[in-house]
């Protein structure tokens, strides 16, 4: 994994190949969690539910496959010690916070399909959306800090 992270990026930063592909998958993931919510306001459940579920899998896809591999390699070992709000506090909250987000938004996905039953599914999406928004432009501040 090491020499993966050694491959440069293709957007012209000084990132890697995996952060680029990750902050990729990330943005087509925000914008579709934008329009689900849209189309969830709308009533458009026939849309919302499938737009809702592919945002979820292509985040989950981008932290599994890319973001916490970079995190282990570059991030865990300077962590270790509890010293986690330096130097990497952002990156470490942005970590943690993600991490129980991605867990939320499984909860409220199987909720949203029956799995799980709720009396107030709308509540519940809504802080899912609004903590997927937070924990994504949190990932894009990391980017632009640390790449460009
Ligand atoms: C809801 C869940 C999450 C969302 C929406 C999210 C979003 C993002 C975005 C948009 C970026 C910038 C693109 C990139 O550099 O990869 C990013 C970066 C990052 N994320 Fe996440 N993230 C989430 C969860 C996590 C989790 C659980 C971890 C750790 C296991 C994590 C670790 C990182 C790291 C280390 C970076 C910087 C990677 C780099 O150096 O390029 N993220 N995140």
């Amino acid at each position: 994994m090491l020499s993966l992270l050694e491959i440069p990026g293709f957007l012209g930063t000084k990132a890697s190949l995996l952060s680029d592909i990750s902050l990729i998958l990330s943005l087509i993931s925000l914008v579709l969690f934008i329009i689900a919510g849209l189309e969830g306001r709308r009533r458009q459940f026939k849309k919302h539910c499938p737009t809702q579920t592919i945002a979820l899998i292509l985040i989950f896809l981008a932290v599994v496959l890319f973001m916490a591999p970079v995190y282990s390699q570059q991030y865990e070992s300077a962590n270790a010690g509890l010293t986690p709000f330096l130097p990497n506090g952002l990156i470490t909250l942005h970590a943690g916070f993600g991490g129980l987000t991605l867990l939320y938004g499984v909860y409220v996905l199987l909720v949203g399909y029956n799995v799980f039953r709720s009396k107030d599914k709308k509540i519940l999406m809504r802080i899912a959306s609004i903590l997927f928004i937070i924990v994504s432009i949190s990932g894009i501040v990391i980017y632009s800090s640390l790449y460009l």
